[in-house]
């Protein structure tokens, strides 16, 4: 691996402890203005500090981060696509090469769709950004999208896809945690990080979801919706960050979670 691809995989994932804290806020790209994303500088901000990379699209990082603010950024690069067209599976390349450099990426992201009608042309798309990514030293995150089908994410479907993104050359790969996630992380050659999907009842299940998933030989997160749609996002990602980075269970994460939150509402209260 050339330095500047090993300098952008470790702004990505930190050498220290091996782990990744990735935070997506990409759902507009084709979802409505997503639930508490609706203003996106207002949900970002306040948890920049805690987040090891940023993901999201040129558009919301150009008109909602500080360039200021250091933030690492993997860029979704997919998109064409939304949620009240033909097929969400029809996605194709949004953002050059020359852009995402001049954005100063760590790394880009790119759906892809297998099973789908439009699974050839999406892989060939992946396939396309390692071929550019390699040149340019830019890591490329394969997203195992499922669409509306949220059923489809179980170990066997999981497997298969982790398993082509690797096989294309991604550098990391994005699934969902599911029942026997060992046989999905087994079998990839390359580093998982697994995204939240909807959000779960309580704060618990995503703890309880995470440990999991890090246990079974994820080597992090990039999550969304079970982070800045909780009440108290800081103190959320703070506690998913410590079970990633330090290990801690859910038991110890929760607790974190609740001190984190008390001395949020001390601050607010005594502002
Ligand atoms: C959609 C994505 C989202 O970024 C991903 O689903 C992460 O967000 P969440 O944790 O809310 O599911 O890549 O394809």
């Amino acid at each position: 691996m050339d330095w500047g691809m090993k300098s952008r995989m470790a702004r990505i994932i930190n050498p220290d402890t091996g782990k990744a804290v990735m935070l997506a806020f990409d759902h507009g790209y084709f979802l409505r203005p997503t639930h508490r994303l609706e203003e996106p500088r207002k949900t970002i901000e306040p948890l920049l500090p805690y987040a090891d990379t940023i993901m999201l699209t040129r558009g919301v990082l150009r008109s909602s981060v500080d360039p200021e603010s250091r933030a690492n950024v993997v860029l979704r690069v997919s998109g064409g696509t939304s949620i009240v067209g033909a097929d969400l599976s029809n996605e194709g390349l949004t953002t050059s090469f020359k852009d995402a450099i001049r954005l100063n990426v760590a790394g880009v992201g790119i759906s892809v769709f297998v099973g789908s009608e439009y699974e050839r042309q999406t892989l060939l798309n992946l396939a396309e950004l390692v071929n550019q990514g390699e040149e340019y030293g830019i890591p490329v995150l394969g997203i195992t999208a499922v669409g509306k089908e949220l059923e489809k994410r179980d170990a066997r479907y999981l497997s298969l896809c982790c398993r082509i993104c690797a096989e294309l050359g991604t550098h990391i790969v994005k699934t969902y945690f599911c029942e026997d996630f060992e046989k999905v992380t087994t079998s990839c050659p390359v580093p998982i990080v697994i995204a939240g999907g909807p959000k779960l009842e309580t704060e618990m299940d995503v703890f309880e979801m995470t440990h999991s998933a890090i246990e079974q030989g994820a080597i992090g997160v990039d999550m969304g919706r079970n982070i800045w749609q909780n009440d108290h996002p800081v103190a959320m990602l703070r506690a998913i960050r410590s079970i990633v980075h330090e290990n801690n269970s859910p038991k110890q994460a929760h607790d974190f979670f609740l001190t984190v939150r008390e001395e949020e509402s001390r601050k607010v209260a005594s502002a």
